[in-house]
C-alpha cells in the first residue's frame, strides 16, 4: 500500500510463543447456523484453558454486533466479513493465542483466503457438519422459522449457499458424534500441533 513502511520489531512470533509454552493456531469452525460449531468450539476452550493453554474465542454473533455490525448477509458482506475476522485471528495468532473462531463462512474462497494469510501450519479447518433438515428441526434461534416465512433474505441453506469444506483437516459428524466426542477428536488432532513450535 501507497506510504505505508511496516516496521520491524525486535520480539519474534516464535519468541512470543515459546513465551506462552505452545504453538499458536487458529481453528476455524465452519458450518450451517445451528450446526453446533459454537457449542463444540466453547467445549474445546473448556479443555484447552485447563491444559493452561492460552485461548481466545471469535463468534458470528458476537463479533456482527461490534466491530462487524455495519455488515449484512450478502456475499460481498459476508467476504468482508470473514477477511476483517481472518485479519483479527492472525494478530490473535501472532501474539501466540490459540483461537476459535465459529463462524458459518459459506464461501470456500473466503475460508481459502484465511489459510493464505494465517499460514497453512497455523490454520486448522474444522467442519462442523449437521445436515439442514437436523439445523432446522432444532431451530434453536427461531432463524430457520423466519428464513421459510421469507422474514429473512439470504439465510444460508435455505434462500443462500453453503459451500461445503472438500478437504477439511476436521469434520464432525453431529448426528454421530455427541459433543464430547468431537472434543476428543478435535484434542487428538491439535495436541502435536501445540507442540511443535520453534
Ligand atoms: S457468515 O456467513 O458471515 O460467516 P456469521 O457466522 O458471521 O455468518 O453469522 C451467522 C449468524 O448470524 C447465524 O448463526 C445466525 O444466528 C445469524 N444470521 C442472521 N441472518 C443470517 C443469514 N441470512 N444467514 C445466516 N445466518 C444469519
Amino acid at each position: 500500500m501507497k506510504n505505508i513502511v511496516p516496521h520491524t520489531f525486535s520480539i519474534t512470533k516464535a519468541q512470543r510463543s515459546k513465551q506462552m509454552g505452545h504453538a499458536p493456531l487458529l481453528m476455524w469452525f465452519t458450518g450451517l447456523s445451528g450446526s453446533g460449531k459454537s457449542t463444540i468450539a466453547n467445549a474445546v476452550e473448556q479443555m484447552l484453558f485447563k491444559k493452561n493453554i492460552h485461548t481466545y474465542t471469535l463468534d458470528g454473533d458476537n463479533v456482527r454486533k461490534g466491530l462487524n455490525n455495519n455488515l449484512s448477509f450478502s456475499p460481498e458482506d459476508r467476504a468482508e466479513n470473514i477477511r476483517r475476522i481472518g485479519e483479527v485471528a492472525n494478530l490473535m495468532v501472532d501474539a501466540g493465542l490459540v483461537v476459535l473462531a465459529a463462524f458459518v463462512s459459506p464461501y470456500a474462497k473466503d475460508r481459502a483466503a484465511i489459510k493464505n494469510t494465517v499460514g497453512h501450519t497455523n490454520f486448522i479447518e474444522i467442519f462442523v457438519n449437521t445436515p439442514i433438515a437436523t439445523c432446522e428441526r432444532r431451530d434453536v434461534k427461531g432463524l430457520y422459522a423466519k428464513a421459510r416465512a421469507g422474514e429473512i433474505k439470504n439465510f444460508t441453506g435455505i434462500n443462500a449457499p453453503y459451500e461445503a469444506p472438500v478437504a477439511p483437516d476436521i469434520q464432525i459428524n453431529t448426528v454421530e458424534t455427541s459433543v464430547e466426542e468431537a472434543v476428543v477428536q478435535i484434542l487428538q488432532y491439535i495436541e502435536p500441533k501445540l507442540h511443535s513450535y520453534g
